[in-house]
C-alpha cells in the first residue's frame, strides 16, 4: 500500500460560465477540484491551506474513516473549521472499498464549487469482479450559479425564503451546448468502436437529484458508492446529491457523436426548480472531426417517480451481504420540511419571507439540527466537554401521525436542538427512515457519516411495522453511504455501530441541512486500543 500525499490550497478564483465570471472558491485554483486516484488499501494525507475568506472544511464522502473520524471533516461536528490563514492534514486509509467516492468542502454552501472525485481502483494484486475496462472516465454532475453560492444561502437564512435555484446543470464543471456560451467548452468522452469504457458518475449537485442518459447507448451498472453490485442494465440513472453510480458503457453504436445529458429528478410539489438540462459528447475516435450534431437522449420527465423506484430496486451487492439478522436497536426517523413563526425582532420588510410570512426549516423526529460552534461534537465528547450537546436525541417522533397524509398545521414546527444519539459500539442498528408530507413529501437523500449502510427494503406510504418487514432483504441489500428515501415513502437501513465517534446523518441537499434535516450518532468506544477512536492530529482547528 501507499500514501498518497497531496496539497489543496484554498483559494478564490474567477470562473466564467454561462457569459458571466464569478469569483467563487477552488482548490488550487480549479473548478471542479482535482481528481484522486488510489488503490484499496492506500492512504492519503491531504494538506489543506486555506488561503481564502471563508472558514473551511474539507469531507471525505462515503470513506469509512475507520477510528480516524478526526479526518472526517463536517464543521463543528469532527471538527473546528479551518479558518482563513489556517491548515490542517486530513490523514486515513481507505480500507474495503472499490469503485467512487468524492470529496467536498462541509462548511456553509462552499462545496457548489470546491469539491472533486476520490477514485478507488482494486486493491494492488487485484482485478475488477468484470472484465477490465479498456478505459475510465469520471463524470461530476454539478450545478451553478450567476453568483457566489455562500451569497446564495446567506441570503435565504437571512429572508427565511427558499434560496434561488441554480442557473445551470454541469458536467465536470461544464453545462453544455443546451446552454448560452457553452457549446465550446462541452465536455468530451472518449470511446472507441467495441472497447469498453467504465464511467464513473457522482451526484455532485447542491440541491438535485438528477437523471442521467446517454443517447443510443445502455448501461451496465456494477458499482454504486465504492461497493460492487450485480450487474444490471438501464437506460437511465438517477442520482440524489453524494450518491456515485459506476456503470460500463460500450462502443457498439456507428461511429459517431451522441450526447450525455443530465437534468432534475423533481419530486417536490408546486416548488420552482432548475428545469435546464447539462449535456456533454460521448464521441467516437473514428468520428472526431465530424461536424454533425451529436443525437439527443430522450430524458424522463421531471416527476417521473416510476423510473426512479424501477432503477433504485435494481440494486443487489455482488457478495452475499454482512447484513445483520437480529438488531439491537429499532429506530425510526421521519425526515421532512416545516415551517416557523418568525421571531418578533425580525425587520419584516426583509424577513420571514417564506409561505405566509414563516421561514422555511427542516428536521429529523421533530428536531431541527443546530450546530454547535465553540467545540466540535467530537472534541466535546471525547474531552466530556459538558454543554455542548445533549445525548437525547429520540428513538421515534415524539407523536405518531399520518406521516405522509394531510397532516395537522399543529405539527409543522420543529423545535431546535443540538442533539445525538448514543449507540454502544457492535451495537446492530436498524433506522426506518421515514418521508413526511409537511409542507411537500420530496425524496431525500440520506447520508451517514462514518459508515456504509445495507438498504433492506423501501416503499411508499407510511412504514409499517406489521407486514413492511416481510419485504426485507437481507441476503444481497445494496451496500451504500446515501440512501435515496423515496417521495412520500420510507426506507429501512441497517449498520454495525463498529466505528467509534460522532457521526452526522443528514439529507444531502444542501438546503434541508442548511434547514437542519441532520443528527448524529454518538458512537461509543469499545474495549481495548482498536476498538477506540485514535487520538486527534496535533494539527486539528480549535474553534477560539
Ligand atoms: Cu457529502 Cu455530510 O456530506
Amino acid at each position: 500500500a501507499v500514501t498518497h500525499v497531496h496539497q489543496f490550497v484554498i483559494q478564490e478564483a474567477s470562473v466564467k460560465r454561462l457569459c458571466k465570471t464569478q469569483h467563487v472558491m477552488t482548490v488550487n485554483g480549479m473548478y471542479p477540484g482535482p481528481t484522486l486516484e488510489i488503490k484499496n488499501g492506500d492512504t492519503l494525507s491531504v494538506k489543506v491551506i486555506n488561503k481564502g475568506k471563508y472558514n473551511v472544511t474539507i469531507h471525505w464522502h462515503g470513506v469509512r474513516q475507520m477510528r480516524t473520524g478526526w479526518a472526517d471533516g463536517p464543521e463543528f461536528v469532527t471538527q473546528c473549521p479551518i479558518r482563513p490563514g489556517g491548515s490542517y492534514t486530513y490523514r486515513f486509509t481507505v480500507r474495503g472499498q472499490e469503485g467512487t467516492l468524492w470529496w467536498h468542502a462541509h462548511s456553509s454552501w462552499l462545496r457548489a464549487t470546491v469539491y472533486g472525485a476520490l477514485l478507488i481502483q482494486p486493491r494492488e494484486g487485484t482485478n475488477f469482479p468484470f472484465a477490465k475496462p479498456d478505459r475510465q472516465s469520471t463524470l461530476l454532475l454539478g450545478e451553478w450559479w450567476n453568483a457566489n453560492p455562500v451569497d446564495v444561502v446567506r441570503e435565504a437564512t437571512r429572508t427565511g425564503a427558499a434560496p434561488n435555484i441554480s442557473d445551470a446543470y454541469t458536467i465536470n464543471g461544464q453545462p453544455g451546448d443546451l446552454y448560452n456560451c457553452s457549446t465550446q467548452d462541452t465536455v468530451v468522452v472518449p470511446i472507441s468502436s467495441g472497447e469498453t469504457n467504465l464511467l464513473r458518475v457522482v451526484n455532485s449537485a447542491m440541491n438535485q437529484p438528477l437523471f442521467f442518459t446517454i443517447a443510443n447507448h445502455k448501461f451496465t451498472v456494477v458499482g454504486a458508492d465504492a461497493s460492487y453490485v450485480k450487474p444490471f442494465t438501464t437506460s437511465v440513472l438517477m442520482l440524489g446529491p453524494g450518491q456515485t453510480t459506476d456503470v460500463l458503457i460500450s462502443g457498439d453504436q456507428p461511429a459517431g457523436r451522441y450526447f450525455m445529458a443530465a437534468r432534475a429528478y423533481q419530486s417536490a410539489q408546486n416548488a420552482p426548480f432548475d428545469n435546464t438540462t447539462t449535456t456533454a459528447i460521448l464521441e467516437y475516435k473514428s468520428a472526431a472531426c465530424s461536424s454533425a450534431n451529436p443525437i439527443m437522449p430522450r430524458l424522463p420527465a421531471f416527476n417521473d417517480t416510476p423510473t426512479v423506484t424501477a432503477f433504485s430496486t435494481s440494486f443487489r451487492s455482488r457478495e452475499r451481504a454482512l447484513v445483520p439478522a437480529q438488531i439491537d436497536e429499532s429506530l425510526f426517523f421521519t425526515v421532512g420540511l416545516g415551517l416557523n413563526n418568525c421571531p418578533p425582532n425580525f425587520n419584516a420588510s426583509q424577513q420571514c419571507q417564506g409561505p405566509n410570512g414563516t421561514r422555511f426549516t427542516a428536521s429529523m423526529n421533530n428536531v431541527s439540527f443546530s450546530l454547535p460552534s465553540n467545540f466540535s461534537l467530537l472534541q466535546a465528547h471525547i474531552q466530556g466537554i459538558r454543554g455542548v450537546f445533549t445525548s437525547d436525541f429520540p428513538a421515534a417522533p415524539p407523536r405518531v401521525f399520518d406521516y405522509t397524509g394531510n397532516v395537522s398545521r399543529s405539527l409543522w414546527q420543529p423545535a431546535t436542538g443540538t442533539k445525538l444519539y448514543r449507540l454502544k459500539y457492535g451495537s446492530r442498528v436498524q433506522v426506518v427512515l421515514q418521508d413526511t408530507s409537511i409542507v411537500t413529501p420530496e425524496n431525500h437523500p440520506i447520508h451517514l457519516h462514518g459508515y456504509d449502510f445495507y438498504i433492506i427494503a423501501e416503499g411508499f406510504g407510511n412504514y409499517n411495522p406489521k407486514t413492511d418487514s416481510s419485504k426485507f432483504n437481507l441476503v444481497d441489500p445494496p451496500l451504500r453511504n446515501t440512501a435515496a428515501v423515496p417521495v412520500g415513502g420510507w426506507a429501512v437501513i441497517r449498520f454495525v455501530a463498529d466505528n467509534p465517534g460522532v457521526w452526522l446523518m443528514h439529507c444531502h441537499l444542501d438546503v434541508h441541512i442548511t434547514w437542519g434535516l441532520a443528527m448524529a450518532f454518538l458512537v461509543e468506544d469499545g474495549v481495548g486500543k482498536l476498538e477506540a477512536i485514535e487520538p486527534p492530529p496535533e494539527d486539528l482547528p480549535i474553534c477560539s
